[in-house]
């Protein structure tokens, strides 16, 4: 089989930024997502239904010609939001409300400081039906950098999922087999995206023959045995697992730096190196149910009807793609993927 025909995609986690760095990398996710799940970690962030709506204005207007790319908009949660805020994301169209642990990650200082005090929220957007998506993090300094996926399940993620039983809850980019374990485990209405890092890589490749700070991404990459728990959740056939790429470029200067921020950038390639880690698996027949279908029935959205054809090509990334007035670098730089968009 060397072409692969899908029910066009949706990505369920995905990072355009704004300005300048928007339109260089809109294209991307455009030319092979129908919809993209798009986060609000701006600064400022998206705390406000108007935000969300002006910011999404200008993703459509950077949209090459052509694109009928939807943007699905998301609202940042803080421990202020107002119930009127939740109720006017919901008749807008919104489709989620991400919960951000202030300081667990990019932009997310505006974020919520204790999990319990965003209960009234969740009581508002359980009432009207409104998803929470959840970075799983704890911001523990006391707790491995490793560990605190599984901490905040156990902590955070298990009690509220209890606690709220009619709110649908996205656990954002899991890394570990404890997120497998808990999302499978849990009550209808729970479920998870995977990125294609984390369904092909390990810890090992932040540290491969040097420093790699474009294999650095919150959560960060974990032992094997977390990969290969992630992939056979993403192989499984199971409803509640869905692709969420977390593509969140940053400019090249500021990843390679004394502190180097967290993020990969996989939009160019954000279907194919899913391909390729299914094919490897020996089950790309899963891809498509995996990619195009459990997304849009968690979001209750109806299905693509369009479809999207790879065909088995080597294809060269490049070192790096411009980026407003600097460069971005992507996953794979330098390097090849096995499969290629057909446009
Ligand atoms: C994301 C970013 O750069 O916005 N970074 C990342 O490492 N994934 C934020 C996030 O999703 O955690
Ligand atoms: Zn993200």
């Amino acid at each position: 089989m060397d072409t692969l025909t899908l029910t066009r995609p949706d990505d369920c986690h995905l990072h355009l930024r704004d300005g300048p760095a928007l339109a260089a990398v809109l294209g991307d996710s455009a030319r092979r997502f129908a919809r993209a799940v798009v986060m609000p970690n701006l600064r400022p962030p998206l705390t406000t239904v108007a935000a969300a709506q002006a910011y999404r204005e200008r993703i459509l207007a950077a949209l090459p010609a052509g694109s009928d790319f939807e943007p699905l908009m998301t609202l940042y949660l803080t421990e202020a939001t107002p119930a009127r805020e939740l109720e006017a994301a919901k008749a807008a169209g919104m489709v989620g409300v991400k919960l951000y642990p202030a300081g667990a990650t990019t932009h997310s200082d505006a974020g919520v400081r204790r999990v319990e005090a965003i209960y009234p929220q969740l009581e508002t957007m359980q009432a009207i039906d409104l998803p929470l998506l959840v970075h799983g993090e704890v911001t523990d300094p006391a707790v491995d950098v490793f560990d605190r996926e599984a901490v905040f399940i156990e902590r955070h993620l298990a009690p509220l999922v209890a606690r709220f039983p009619g709110l649908r809850v996205v656990l954002e980019h899991i890394t570990t087999r404890e997120g497998v374990a808990f999302v499978r485990a849990a009550r209808p209405g729970v479920a998870a995206t995977i990125t294609p890092q984390h369904l092909s890589m390990n810890r090992g490749a932040l540290f491969e023959g040097g420093l790699r700070p474009h294999h650095y991404c919150l959560p960060v990459l974990k032992r094997e045995e977390h990969r290969a728990a992630v992939l056979a959740a993403a192989l499984s056939g199971d409803p509640k697992f869905f692709l969420g790429t977390d593509s969140a470029p940053h400019p090249r200067g500021d990843k390679h730096s004394a502190c180097g921020c967290a993020g990969i950038y996989s939009a160019h390639a954000g279907i194919e190196l899913y391909a390729e880690a299914f094919e490897q698996a020996g089950a790309l027949d899963r891809l498509e149910a995996f990619a195009s279908h459990h997304g849009a029935d968690f979001y209750r959205l109806p299905r693509n009807t369009g479809t999207l054809t790879l065909r088995r090509a080597p294809q060269a990334v490049p070192e790096s793609l411009p980026f407003g007035d600097d460069r971005l670098v992507p996953l794979r730089a330098g390097g090849q993927l096995a499969w290629r968009l057909v446009e």
